[in-house]
């Protein structure tokens, strides 16, 4: 019983520090560029420069930021960020300018794996 106790204990305490949330991705990485709008960074909180990302739907906005556009450097410019953590901080970016959006769940990140690899195609 007790050892059961422990497992469980340890096996929380493992997920928790293994996934950053979008909102600590967001702090640790997006927001050296997107807190003061950066390079001409979309603003966190801005809905005026924000609407119209939000339009293009989260699939897109992920795999886009994900791959890199324009200044936008390739996940942020941090390599080790999976797509989930990446999507994460879009959704937290986008939800401070009036989104609604979910953490990505396994059928999203599929589409946005999908999108990716359309990508990578057309560049290679
Ligand atoms: C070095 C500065 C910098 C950092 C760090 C950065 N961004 Fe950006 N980001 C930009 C710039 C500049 C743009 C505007 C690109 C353009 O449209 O020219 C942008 C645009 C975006 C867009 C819109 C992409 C599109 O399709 O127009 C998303 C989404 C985004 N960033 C997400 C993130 C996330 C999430 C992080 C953190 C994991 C992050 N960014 C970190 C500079 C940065």
């Amino acid at each position: 019983m007790k050892t059961t106790l422990i497992a469980v204990a340890l096996s929380l305490a493992s997920a928790a520090s293994c996934a950053a949330s979008g909102e600590d991705t967001y702090k640790a990485v997006c927001a050296n560029c997107h807190a003061t709008g950066l390079a001409g960074s979309p603003k966190i909180g801005s809905t005026k420069e924000w609407g119209k990302l939000i339009k293009g739907g989260q699939v897109s906005l992920t795999a886009d930021g994900y791959n890199g556009v324009r200044g936008m450097p390739a996940r942020g410019g941090r390599a080790e960020l999976t797509i989930a953590e990446f999507g994460s901080a879009v959704a937290y970016m986008a939800n401070q300018a009036g989104a609604n959006w979910a953490e990505p769940d396994d059928a999203m990140l599929k589409k946005i794996n999908a999108r990716l690899d359309k990508r990578n195609a057309v560049k290679k």
